[in-house]
């Protein structure tokens, strides 16, 4: 049975930030042990943004939000919620989302912060599009920002070069009929837990010199693990949407996926026989933002005019947790 909600929602305007500073493979190079040649081919990252200090995930989620409402022909005023997805929040509280509210000057919103590592867009876009599918909230902002640079060990090459720092934002509303979001599955594991990590900082293991001697607060990961799992989770999970929808794969015009590693995409894309000038891909020159990848890549997709109204658009993620999921939607404007 296909979630489908009862009202139309769909996604109204879109909005990006990234910080100016560019962080490239040869600065890695300078200091550590790998090379332009090794990211390049085995991750498919050529640069990524990241910030100066001082800046904090609130700011470019803010900014990222308010070239959305720009799009949008709104203000801030007109938003009804603000849904933060993030895995680097400002401080654990308050939200982020509150930060963003203040930075923005929105009035009478409520929001909060959601954390499913990188599917956190995914699944929040889904809550927000819940919340006006209820019939009783009009408009909700939901902005994907992260600053990876923050939790990278700046001294593990295994793991440093794989990130960056970024936000996506878009608005969500209720569309026409037989637009917007069309379906989604969303799945939780907490089983792949010890694979993809920041074991640091939380009720666990409490901030102390010990976690800072021992590197607790910074990714961790078990590449090869994650690797094969995120391959396969976001094949079978598209594959469910084309399948229980009846969705011709040619019809599907953009294939979303979150960027951790342009192998993952491409090899997603040849499961699924998706060709790749139909593929969203920023990984190159933005590297894997965690909360901010799927928007962003929206974002520079639509900017190429890859997605008109009316086609087919599916969204994938797989990160921390496990989580994964994906969401098929049909362009509302
Ligand atoms: C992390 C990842 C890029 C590593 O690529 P890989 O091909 O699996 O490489 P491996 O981990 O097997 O490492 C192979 C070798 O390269 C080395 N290596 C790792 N990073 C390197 C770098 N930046 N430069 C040079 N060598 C590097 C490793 O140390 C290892 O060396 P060894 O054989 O001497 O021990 C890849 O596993 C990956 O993308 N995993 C999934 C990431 C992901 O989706 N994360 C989710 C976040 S949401």
């Amino acid at each position: 049975m296909t979630r489908r909600f009862a009202i139309p929602v769909g996604i109204t305007a879109t909005g990006q930030f990234y910080p100016d500073r560019v962080v490239t493979n040869e600065d890695f190079a300078a200091y550590l042990d790998t090379s332009d040649e090794w990211i390049t081919t085995r991750v498919g990252i050529k640069e990524r943004r990241w910030v100066e200090p001082g800046v904090a995930s609130s700011d470019l989620g803010a900014k990222a939000l308010q070239m959305a409402l720009d799009r949008r022909g709104i203000g801030p005023g007109d938003l009804d919620a603000i849904i933060a997805c993030t895995v680097t929040p400002d401080m654990l509280f308050p939200s982020t989302a509150a930060l963003i509210q203040h930075k923005i000057g929105a009035k009478n919103v409520f929001g909060y912060d959601m954390n499913a590592a990188c599917c956190s867009f995914l699944f929040g876009l889904t809550t927000g599009a819940a919340f006006v599918a209820s019939g009783v909230v009009k408009r909700v902002a939901v902005v994907g920002c992260d600053i990876m640079s923050s939790i990278a060990d700046k001294s593990d090459r295994n793991t440093v070069v794989l990130f960056g720092d970024g936000a996506g934002a878009v608005i969500v509303e209720q569309v026409e009929e037989g637009m917007g979001i069309l379906d989604f599955e969303h799945y939780l594991d907490g089983a792949g837990a010890p694979h993809l990590l920041m074991p640091g900082g939380g009720s666990l293991n409490p901030p102390s010199h010990e976690t800072v001697d021992k590197k607790m607060h910074f990714v961790r990961q078990n590449g090869q693990e994650v690797y094969k799992n995120a391959v396969k989770g976001m094949s079978d999970v598209s594959r469910l949407m084309i399948d229980r929808n009846k969705v011709d794969p040619v019809d599907v015009r953009l294939f979303v996926a979150h960027q951790a590693n342009a192998r993952i995409i491409e090899a997603v894309a040849k499961r699924l026989e998706m060709p790749m000038e139909r593929v969203a891909m920023n990984i190159v020159h933005y590297a894997n933002t965690t909360s901010a990848t799927i928007p962003t890549a929206l974002h520079q997709s639509l900017e190429k005019g890859a997605l008109k109204k009316g086609e087919l658009a599916i969204f994938a993620a797989f990160g921390a947790g496990y989580t994964c999921g994906a969401t098929l939607i049909r362009w509302a404007y």
